[in-house]
């Protein structure tokens, strides 16, 4: 069976990258065409080296992209959904990894994006892309959206408690966010400037990230769909997300601090991550009494889809600290674009993702 041909645009930037390293080995897809504006004409080993051997694909102008059967976008925040009609007319499946594409609601989008949306029509089409949280929906999808990084590991984090209605939502959700360097894109800045870079434990957003507002809909549709504290649910206003950038080039850590309803013990908290990712092909529970890697911990998910999440329960069991490391090129990005691909087209969920990551 031919395999299905894929156009990466954008595929000079990290993400970009990433996909083409994953698609290399995938067992039902190729890439055929790869695109910068900048780079025209060289290998795809000139902006990943580590392809060297692996891809003899040559960049094109994005113009000059013909008709494939996925076109995957790896663009700045605008670019898509600025020329989105072009990519549907160039191939029956579209996932773009970018932000435009991410939020249901056109207020929110021009709340946290400060404009209205530019293809608002486009919206509805596109499927949040997270298969742990939309997988019946992604079945047999044209259009998937990509997912925030740090919006990934909080929300995978809190997913399982917010199903099982343990939390407390009158009180504040607070998210505290570490963040590689590759986070920021291929695109140099003084900010990464590697002396002004390394060693950073830099405050890239204490308040008012844009992803919270991904955080907000999972919360608010995971309530709805469960049926879970219904009622009060208009007035969810409580999320609080802090990220920070630090000494990493991969890497998100989500420490996200939550009140419960009632005391529990920590069985209960077992049995709501057990319940939640029983199923989950790249979700693992990390949670050990002792050894250094008693929790989840992104160093070692470097380059492979893993969602690691864990959690601790205070003294008088009414706080929980629930955690999740991800790659954010991998599940933040690219790995779970792919993830979505083999959901989207049926295929095993785990195809061309079995990377385990390294140690040390
Ligand atoms: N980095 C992450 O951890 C991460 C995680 C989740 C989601 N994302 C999202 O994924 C998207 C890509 O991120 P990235 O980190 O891969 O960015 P990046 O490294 O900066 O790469 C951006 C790519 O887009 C191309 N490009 C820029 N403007 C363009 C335009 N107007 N038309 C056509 N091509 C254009 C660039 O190459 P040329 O200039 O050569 O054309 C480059 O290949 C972003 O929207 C980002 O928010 C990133």
């Amino acid at each position: 069976m031919s395999k299905l041909k894929c156009t990466i645009v954008g595929a000079t930037g990290y993400t970009g990258g990433e996909l083409l390293r994953i698609l290399s080995f995938h067992p039902h897809a190729e890439v055929t065409q790869i695109t910068s504006r900048s780079r025209m004409g060289e290998y795809a080993h000139a902006a990943h080296p580590n392809l060297r051997g692996v891809s003899a694909l040559q960049f094109i102008r994005p113009e000059d992209a013909q008709p494939c059967d996925v076109v995957f976008l790896c663009l700045p925040h605008g670019e898509a959904s600025a020329q989105i009609e072009r990519w549907a007319g160039l191939a029956e499946r579209i996932i773009d990894l970018s932000a435009d594409f991410r939020l249901r609601n056109l207020a929110a989008y021009k709340r946290w994006y400060g404009h209205d949306h530019p293809a608002p029509h486009w919206v509805e089409r596109f499927v949040y892309g997270l298969p742990e949280l939309t997988r019946e929906q992604l079945k047999g999808a044209r259009y998937a959206s990509g997912v925030g990084c740090n919006a990934t590991a909080t929300n995978l984090a809190l997913l399982p408690l917010v199903k099982a209605g343990l939390i407390d939502w009158s009180l504040p959700i607070v998210a505290d966010v570490k963040v590689g360097s590759s986070e920021g894109g291929a695109e140099s800045s003084p900010a990464s400037h590697h002396p002004e870079r390394s060693g950073a434990v830099r405050s890239y957003a204490p308040a008012g990230h844009r992803h919270t507002a991904e955080v907000e809909q999972m919360i608010v549709q995971v309530r709805q769909a469960n049926q879970v504290d219904v009622d009060n649910l208009t007035n969810f206003t409580h999320l609080h997300m802090s990220v920070t950038s630090i000494e990493m080039v991969r890497g998100v850590l989500a420490t996200v601090h939550v009140f419960l309803k009632q005391p529990v013990q920590e069985k209960a908290l077992w049995k709501a991550f057990r319940d939640g990712y029983k199923n989950e092909p790249f979700v693992r529970l990390v949670k050990s009494s002792a050894g250094i890697f008693r929790a989840p911990e992104p160093k070692i998910l470097a380059g492979s889809n893993w969602a690691d999440v864990g959690f601790a329960l205070s003294e008088d069991g009414r706080k929980a600290t629930l955690l999740c490391a991800i790659d954010n090129l991998m599940k933040g990005a690219a790995g779970s674009a792919v993830q979505c691909l083999n959901v989207m087209m049926g295929w095993d969920e785990r195809a061309g993702l079995e990377f385990p990551g390294l140690h040390p």
